[in-house]
């Protein structure tokens, strides 16, 4: 039986001809050669800002936009609790405490209706996350974010690309934070990237993401990171991002199909796409209702043993056992975001799957229903 993956890097010829020509250039480490630089200016541009900061993750891109807007020990920062542990974890390692909102159940991002009861004289900052490719509405955030001095770092780690209101996720917070990791809309293996306009935090980012190093050499006043990306791994960013248009076109028409497919199965709930959006659907994520007849696990169960993988969606961060152990920390209840965690799950969503794939996929879930 052949495997359908749920997700699919797609690496073409001339991206690993770039990333060859990279590393025959010398360019194997994260200070030498210009592809670092290029890289950095191309994808800032796309997203709309001055200043890009290539590092090694995603999880590093937030931890140290987390750091450079000066987050301190015992500070609040509220994050979307559908989400990758990651977002949260950047604010551990700041010292500050994660304060979980809610999801709303038609984009699943965090409900803007319940920030503003969440803050308080200590929260200094909110981390919307662009879940599945679909963008929070941020001047709405931004307005609430305004109103209360706060920082906004986005999550932009599966939205590149996606709109609000035809401006790109990433340029409406003080810092965007990106993934590159194998399955996100583009890739260079692993690393990630921080964009803002903002130039004393691109300083404080580059000077972070490698070991803080200053004048003379090898003294250091603060401490810092090796989070640099590789020379080649740039190489191959630059190379995906040439594409980026057409991925994003293709993500969009993978989408598009499974909607055909599946729009009439009662209580499978499908990914929207509100009329001020543009949603890069980085996953395909769908949620199994009761009116559905069977469980998503039974579902995922059922597709599993028809070689179609999938995956559920996030833990919430007001579940987490690596939060609730952190002095301060407050499991608010968020019983979208729970429901999410226990009937959501996504579907094979590499951006080159044919038509014929996913009319089988629909079929095999209309199967797996009626047995
Ligand atoms: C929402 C979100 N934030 C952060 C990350 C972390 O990115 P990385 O895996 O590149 O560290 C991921 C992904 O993997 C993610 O989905």
């Amino acid at each position: 039986m052949t495997t359908i993956p749920v997700f699919e890097p797609v690496i073409s010829p001339d991206e690993i001809e770039a990333v060859l020509q990279a590393i025959q250039r010398g360019e194997i480490s994260g200070s030498f050669g210009e592809s670092i630089p290029q890289f950095e200016e191309e994808f800032s541009a796309y997203i709309g800002c001055d200043y890009g900061v290539a590092v090694n993750s995603g999880t590093s891109a937030l931890q140290l936009a987390v750091l450079s807007a000066g987050i301190k020990p015992g500070d609040k920062v509220l994050v979307s609790a559908s989400t990758n542990i990651a977002t949260a974890l950047a604010v551990v390692h700041a010292g500050a405490i994660p304060v979980p909102v809610d999801s709303e159940d038609i984009t699943w991002n965090l409900d803007l209706d319940l920030v503003e009861p969440l803050v308080d004289d200590n929260t200094r900052a909110i981390i919307p996350v662009h879940l599945y490719g679909h963008p929070v509405d941020m001047d709405r955030l931004m307005d609430i974010a305004r109103r209360h001095n706060l920082i906004v770092i986005e999550d932009c780690a599966e939205s590149h690309g996606a709109t609000c209101r035809d401006k790109v996720t990433g340029s409406f917070g003080n810092m965007g934070c990106f993934s590159f990791y194998a399955n996100k809309v583009i890739t260079t293996g692993e690393g990630g990237m921080v964009v803002t306009n903002d130039k004393t935090l691109a300083e404080s980012l580059r000077s972070l993401r490698n070991l803080a190093f200053t004048e003379p050499r090898f003294v250091h006043y603060e401490a810092g990171f090796n989070f640099r990306l590789t020379g080649f791994q740039a190489a191959l960013g630059r190379a995906q991002f040439s594409k980026i248009d057409r991925i994003i076109a293709e993500k969009r028409r993978v989408a598009h199909t499974y909607i055909s497919y599946l729009r009439d199965i009662p209580g499978l709930i499908l990914p929207r796409e509100m009329e001020w959006a543009l949603n890069v659907y980085w996953m395909f994520a769908v949620v199994v209702s009761p009116e559905f007849g069977i469980s998503r696990d039974e579902l995922m169960h059922g597709l599993s043993e028809k070689g179609i993988q999938t995956r559920t969606f996030f833990c919430p961060m007001n579940q987490q056992p690596v939060l609730k152990s952190i002095p301060g920390f407050s499991d608010t209840p968020c019983p979208v975001a729970d429901k999410l965690w226990e009937q959501g799950l996504y579907l094979p969503s590499s951006w080159d799957l044919p038509e014929e794939t996913i009319e089988y996929i629909a079929e095999c879930i209309q199967e797996v229903r009626n047995t």
